[in-house]
């Protein structure tokens, strides 16, 4: 059957009732599923220069707090783990530039894009873990955590600025959705000392939450797909690489910017099915 049949007799079971429309769009369910269970994620530390060493979650957020003002959201959460480094090991931490991520704040230059805090933890697990793959899971482990959580959480121990947040979902790893939700949801401007004040904590807490991943990995106790994206692995399974129309290289949450079409809820297991592999 071709994809134009198979659109007939979809509509045939539209105009024959939603319980034979039920009936097709179930029979044509896709099976392909993708597997994002929970587990353990292994890495042999091959000879890095770059090393790493236990450090305390707790005092990173601080530390990335108290650097915040000097080059804001990524260059914080660099500085938080290089410096520590540095005083540990000395070079080649201590002549690590760290300056240079100054460029990620507001989302890359301001252009609102990743959020920098998030740029700024993918840059260290680049530093600190040699294999791709790996650096490629605990990346999606905290872009995925950070979209779903709800921050920012982090309590300084002598505040910049004396408010206390209200927490939001980001449902999106692009600086201009994480904040712009977080002014929806507080009332506050983009420009206000109070969303800097939000964004000085959620630093803090990105600064310790990729803190302990490092430590998680360097001692085998790491867990990847902790914060696994159902309805993005559904979507994934057919326009991704392992699914047939292999029109999609995402892992973010497809519905901060996608709304799915009732065209596409009807027919997109039908028309699935009938696609050439
Ligand atoms: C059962 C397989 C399947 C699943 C699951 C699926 N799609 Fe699709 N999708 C299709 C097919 C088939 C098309 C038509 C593609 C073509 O003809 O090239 C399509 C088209 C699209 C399009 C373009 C046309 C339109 O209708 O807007 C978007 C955007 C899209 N899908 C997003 C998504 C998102 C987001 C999800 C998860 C909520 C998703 N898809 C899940 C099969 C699927
Ligand atoms: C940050 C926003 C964003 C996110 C998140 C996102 N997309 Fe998209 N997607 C786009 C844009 C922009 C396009 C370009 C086409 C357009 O403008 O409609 C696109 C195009 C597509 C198309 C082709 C549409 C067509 O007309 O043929 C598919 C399929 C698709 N996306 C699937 C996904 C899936 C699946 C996910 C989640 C795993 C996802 N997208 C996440 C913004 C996004």
């Amino acid at each position: 059957m071709d994809r134009r049949k198979a659109m007939k007799v979809a509509a045939g079971a539209i105009a024959g009732g939603g319980a034979g429309l039920l009936a097709l769009t179930t029979a044509f369910r896709n099976e392909n599923k993708q597997n994002k269970e929970p587990k353990n994620l292994e890495y042999n530390a091959a000879e890095n220069k770059w090393e790493y060493f236990y450090l305390d979650p707790a005092a990173t957020a601080q530390l990335a707090y108290d650097k915040y003002s000097e080059g804001s959201c990524m260059y914080a959460t660099v500085s938080s783990v290089v410096l520590q480094l540095a005083e540990k090991f000395g070079e080649p931490f201590t002549s690590f530039p760290v300056h240079m991520f100054k460029y990620g704040h507001g989302g890359i230059g301001g252009f609102g894009s990743v959020c920098g805090t998030l740029n700024g933890a993918a840059a260290l697990i680049g530093l600190l873990i040699a294999d791709k793959s790996v650096q490629d899971k605990m990346i999606a482990d905290i872009f995925q955590w950070y979209e779903k959580a709800s921050l920012p959480k982090f309590n300084p121990q002598n505040s910049v600025f004396d408010f206390t947040p209200p927490t939001s979902i980001a449902n999106s790893v692009l600086c201009h959705a994480s904040n712009t939700n977080w002014c929806k949801e507080s009332g506050f401007q983009v420009n206000s000392k109070e969303r800097k004040e939000r964004c000085r904590r959620l630093t803090s807490d990105v600064a310790q939450k990729v803190s302990n991943s490092l430590n998680e990995i360097f001692t085998g106790a790491y867990v990847s797909n902790m914060h696994s994206n159902e309805a993005a692995n559904t979507c994934v399974a057919c326009h991704g690489d392992e699914g047939k129309i292999k029109n999609t290289s995402v892992k973010m949450s497809c519905n901060s910017c996608h709304t799915e079409s009732v065209g596409h809820r009807v027919f997109a297991d039908v028309h699935y099915k009938l696609m050439n592999e």
